[in-house]
């Protein structure tokens, strides 16, 4: 989704922001801009629909290196047509915006401006706040005064970068949306984004402002980054972080696709996970059990939802505590019932998914403690949350989660243990380890399942099967191969086929069918309902099964009887493997899907 970056410094603004839009890329948009501050004090801009390329070549012609202050944007379309007008940054009267977010009022203020004789060169909503801003400049000393004057008009959830042509100065201010601010410890150099990853290797200290701080970049400063209530107070609401992460790691590597490349780090990352937990003798686990809820609403979206389908199981299983599995879309809307002594846990790779965090908004409102699950440290859903639980997965760039998936699930399954105070020194080293082994097992077998995804890719559609624990996998492999391969796919209880789904089976319908070790029998049963219908069937199965084998077109063999509870993720990886070489033979854009964004910020 939309991503945002600013840069204030002694030379190269434009390049630094191009290079922080780079980064984000990976999140998904259709357009890209930049407005910076020229040597004639005046403000230029430059924006490009389509790739950041574009952008780039359209900045040819520009002295990059003596650009002082810069905005840039990648915009994912909400009001307005992907086009060059609609792109940002917006510009009027030398002050410049880029906006991520909704202006729910947008069109009541926009009426009013146009009234008063603004005219406005776009149809997106960004605009009336830049108009806003215009406004209130006329009657204000300041630009920052000017900005906090248009934030109380509108609103909805947004972030904001603003500059004007006469300081070298970016003014920030968000409500709930992503914003960080970033320093470096030597250099003058500061710097802003939706996203830290933009900032990597170029700012060393991360401040994380909370909603209605404005932010104020400005290199003549001390320090360069003020921080001010939308009175003008001084401001203590942030958040300050050193920046860990590193360049490297972030890169594709030896892999063609950053899909790949997360697909083939789950077995490390199974590994670290287990022996850093270990370490620390799950004490982050263990602060967690003096909650024990009555009832737990699990809430997320897509693949995190289904890692709540699968915790779910764990939780129920052996801590015989309720757990409701809910759509954060839904949750937020439908007036859940929310009683004391329950318990909100929110799953979330980015943690800032808009309805995730409204969920657990709600529940803090109801009186309910809140814990997330969560990759991202010093996210908005971590901050907010009463306790956290990291999922440890490392930056996931490809746009359809695989490695966050696994490590969301194996996070929940150690609450799970906690819950039980059971955390007994090399227990989960062991079990984790040979689930990691696993991996690398299928991992070895790419060739295998490249060779399936050849025959089948370009068959009508995909129905993936599963019962009990492997019905949350359908869900996610369905979800999966849509997302990247653009084929209609469904998730599907094996026993619910035949309640319909069953009337699409012919000669020309995949069933990607899971037959776990629980309910064996149903499961082929299913089967043969689907081989009697002409069919063609992928079974993923226990290794060796030949009478299974045998009613397959095509047969993978796993060795999972010894996994336990942990199996599902071992089947998961296969699903990630058809999914990705499906979608490498009809030629999609892998890592950055049409019309899907990483990190959806928006409802
Ligand atoms: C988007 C992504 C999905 C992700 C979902 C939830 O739809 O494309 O891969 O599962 O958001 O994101 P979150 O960051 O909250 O896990």
């Amino acid at each position: 989704m939309c991503g945002i970056v600013g840069h204030v410094g002694l030379k190269n603004s434009v390049s630094n922001v191009v290079e922080g839009l780079k980064r984000l890329e990976y999140r998904g948009y259709d357009s890209a801009g930049v407005c910076f501050k020229s040597k004639k004090s005046e403000l230029k801009l430059c924006k490009k629909s389509g790739k950041l390329q574009n952008l780039i070549d359209s900045l040819e012609e520009v002295d990059l290196e003596n650009s002082h202050a810069c905005i840039g944007h990648t915009r994912w379309a909400t009001h307005g047509e992907v086009n060059d007008t609609n792109a940002h940054p917006h510009l009027a009267e030398n002050i410049g915006i880029v906006h991520n977010g909704i202006i729910e009022n947008a069109t009541k203020l926009k009426s009013e401006l146009k009234s008063e004789g603004m005219k406005f060169l776009s149809e997106t909503d960004s605009e009336v706040f830049l108009g806003l801003v215009v406004r209130a400049f006329k009657t204000t000393k300041t630009l920052q005064e000017a900005v906090s004057i248009a934030f109380k008009q509108i609103e909805g959830n947004s972030a904001f970068l603003i500059m004007d042509k006469d300081r070298e100065e970016i003014v920030a201010i968000k409500r709930g949306a992503p914003l960080v601010c970033g320093s470096q410890s030597h250099g003058s150099d500061i710097f802003t984004s939706s996203d830290p990853y933009a900032l990597v290797g170029m700012a060393d200290t991360i401040y994380f402002p909370e909603d209605e701080v404005i932010c104020v970049l400005d290199i003549k400063t001390d320090p360069l980054i003020q921080f001010f209530e939308l009175d003008g107070s001084y401001s203590k609401r942030f958040l300050m972080q050193e920046q860990e992460m590193n360049l490297e790691l972030s890169e594709k590597g030896e892999f063609e696709h950053y899909m790949l490349k997360e697909i083939h780090e789950q077995p490390a990352l199974i590994r670290s996970f287990a022996q850093y937990y270990s370490n620390l003798g799950g004490i982050s686990f263990h602060s967690l059990t003096g909650i024990e809820p009555k009832l737990i609403h699990v809430v997320a979206c897509g693949t995190a939802w289904h890692a709540g389908l699968v915790i779910k199981n764990f939780v129920e299983k052996f801590n015989k505590i309720p757990c409701n599995v809910e759509q954060a879309s839904e949750f937020r809307y439908r007036n859940p019932l929310l009683l004391e002594g329950e318990l909100g846990l929110f799953i979330s790779q980015s943690g800032e998914t808009a309805d995730t965090l409204a969920a657990q908004e709600l529940c803090t409102k109801s009186g309910l403690k809140t814990i997330s699950v969560v990759n991202v440290e010093g996210s908005t859903l971590y901050r907010n949350c009463d306790e956290n639980m990291l999922i440890r997965a490392g930056i996931e760039i490809g746009v359809a989660s695989t490695k966050a998936f696994t490590q969301q699930v194996l996070t929940g399954y150690l609450y799970s243990s906690a819950l039980l105070k059971k955390f007994e020194d090399g227990y989960y080293i062991k079990e984790f380890n040979l689930l990691a082994d696993r991996i690398d097992s299928i991992l070895n077998r790419s060739e295998e399942i490249e060779e399936i995804a050849s025959e089948i890719y370009n068959k009508k559609g995909f129905i993936f099967t599963g019962r009990g624990s492997y019905f949350p996998i359908a869900l996610e492999g369905a979800l999966k191969l849509k997302e990247i391969a653009y084929v209609h796919a469904e998730g599907y209880a094996a026993g619910e086929l035949k309640h319909g789904p069953i009337a699409l089976i012919d000669e020309e319908m995949v069933n990607i069918a899971i037959v776990g070790k629980e309910l064996y029998d149903k499961t082929v049963s299913n089967i043969q309902e689907v081989k009697a219908r002409r069919g063609i069937i992928v079974t993923i199965g226990p290794e060796g099964d030949a009478s299974l084998e045998e009613m397959s077109d095509y047969y993978i063999g796993l060795n999972y009887t010894d996994l336990g509870d942990l199996a599902p993720l071992y089947v998961n990886v296969v699903n990630q493997l058809l999914s990705y070489y499906m979608a490498k033979f009809k030629g999609t854009d892998i890592d950055k899907p049409r019309n899907l964004a990483k990190s959806v910020t928006v409802e």
